[in-house]
């Protein structure tokens, strides 16, 4: 095999945001044009946990142990085949080690959603163990393979295989580091990594402000750096905001720093088949659309004679939870929509939309605050128009969605919105768009939404169903991106 992902995230295994789709998806486009890849992440929940029960058969495929801050951690590596996807074969690889994982919790332990112990070392104990494996003979990598990294949990790894001399052997390995998100760094205070005992001729690239900081170590150490979007890595060398202080690392960057847009699985997201819908549709019949909308009003007691406003996302400053409430009730005075919320997050989002929700009149407005992936898929489809009012936007997958389902989206014109929502200009566009972050403009947008007339709803619905946001363009960026670093594997299909 010649690539290998590694991730602390992967769909449907354990999936908190974005990240996973991507890493659930990404695999399986590349097997199609013909480069073979793998997955490696944490066994959160061990061999009996919760993500066991997704990953049917697994069979140990490697047993090690790594030495940390004077301890032995034993660790075994199993591989399930469930991944696969349409033939092409993607092992997933997890890493079983009870001291740091045995939770099923991601992030924060499942039980009570307190952070972990140990976590501020977690994934560096994580990397370790990859490494381990890769440079035994059970490896699962080529001569020739190279290692795709994703955000700041596995950001460490080509610092680790050039300063470690444990690691000579993999020295020559290239990586990618692609940035889903600058919003976390992986921080470990400089004495918790000096335990490796590792000779650092540049502790430079590793430190910002005075500790470890592991996205920072992964853009400057990576052999080619990418974001999920064109403008999000413009924005994350221009803006301290949007990069938490890291511009310069990701302006050093220079020309190993890309951006490739995210694709959305077509199999997965397809309104004519998704299981989750009650009714189906397509771009050539909308008639299940309308009775989704109907069935969709009635289960959350809204009124379906009115224009539905759907969300989902994070309640979180990133996604726009901000300007979300005072947004929304600007929206119900002065328009006759009807809107429908989906998300969780921080406490005061949250209680500002049910405050609101408690207060609006009949019919108009229904706030559901929780992860609810059947919910999610229904308000994709079911709504005339999508919000997507984010502060800052990597890629972003909602607005594909919708546009997938036929729901006009409304987005803030920042990173990945602006790269796959074209502004409607009376003839083409598949979406409206608002330039300045506040509360007035993102309903002004949304006004305007509402204003178009029913050809040019329809010509945006069709412009947005129709778009190809497949993984297949996409995946070939990173072939070619492969390619460039010496990966040699013969590629099907043109193009490539
Ligand atoms: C993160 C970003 C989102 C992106 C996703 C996948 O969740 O916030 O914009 O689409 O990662 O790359």
């Amino acid at each position: 095999m010649p690539v290998l992902h590694v991730s602390a995230e992967c769909a449907p295994f354990a999936k908190v945001g974005g990240l996973a789709d991507v890493v659930g998806a990404l695999p399986g486009a590349l097997a199609r044009l013909g480069v073979a890849s793998g997955v490696v992440m944490p066994f959160y929940g061990g061999p009996h946990g919760r993500l066991a029960q997704k990953a049917g058969a697994i069979e140990s495929v490697h047993t090690g142990v790594v030495f940390f801050e004077g301890e032995w951690f034993p660790f075994e590596v199993f591989q399930s085949d469930a991944l696969s996807s349409d033939g092409a074969e993607v092992p997933l690889y997890l890493v079983h080690e009870p001291e740091h994982f045995g939770d099923d919790g991601v992030y924060f332990r499942a039980s009570d959603n307190t952070w972990f112990a140990r976590g501020e070392v977690r994934y560096l104990v994580f990397q370790l163990m990859v490494l381990d494996w890769l440079r035994s003979e059970n490896t699962p990598l080529d001569g020739d393979g190279l290692l795709h990294l994703h955000d700041h949990h596995a950001g460490l790894i080509p610092a680790l295989l050039h300063t470690d001399p444990a690691n000579s052997v993999l020295a020559d390995l290239p990586t990618v580091l692609t940035v889903h998100s600058a919003d976390h760094h992986g921080e470990i205070p400089w004495a918790r990594w000096n335990s490796l005992g590792l000779d650092l001729p540049n502790w430079e690239s590793l430190d910002h402000l005075g500790v470890v900081n592991s996205l920072k170590a992964g853009v400057e150490t990576a052999d080619r750096v990418t974001t999920v979007s064109p403008s999000y890595a413009i924005e994350l060398t221009e803006s301290p905001e949007t990069s938490h202080g890291l511009d310069y690392a990701f302006q050093l960057a220079g020309d190993r720093l890309s951006g490739i847009v995210n694709g959305v699985d077509m199999d997965v997201w397809d309104p004519a088949t998704d299981a989750f819908l009650p009714e189906h549709f397509s771009a050539d019949d909308l008639g299940g659309k309308t009775a989704l909308k109907q069935a969709v009003c009635a289960s959350l007691g809204l009124d379906a004679s009115r224009p539905l406003l759907t969300f989902v996302g994070r309640l979180t400053p990133e996604k726009g939870a901000e300007v979300l409430a005072p947004g929304i009730a600007q929206i119900l005075h002065q328009t006759d929509a009807a809107v429908a919320i989906l998300g969780s997050g921080y406490p005061e989002y949250e209680g500002a939309l049910r405050d609101l929700a408690a207060s609006a009149p009949e019919g108009r407005l229904s706030v559901t605050l929780a992860f609810d992936e059947a919910l999610a898929h229904r308000l994709y489809g079911a709504g005339d128009v999508f919000l997507m009012p984010s502060k800052q936007e990597p890629c972003g997958l909602g607005q594909l969605y919708a546009m997938r389902y036929g729901t006009i989206p409304v987005v803030h014109a920042v990173g990945g919105l602006r790269d796959t929502v074209t502004a409607w200009d009376g003839a083409i566009g598949t979406g409206l768009r608002f330039d300045a972050y506040s509360a007035d403009a993102f309903a002004e947008a949304v006004g305007r939404a509402l204003a178009l007339d029913a050809d040019a709803r329809a010509a945006l619905q069709q412009n947005g169903m129709r778009a190809d946001h497949s993984w297949a363009a996409s995946a070939a960026d990173y072939v070619t991106l492969y390619r460039e670093l010496g990966l040699s594997t013969a590629t099907k299909g043109s193009g490539v």
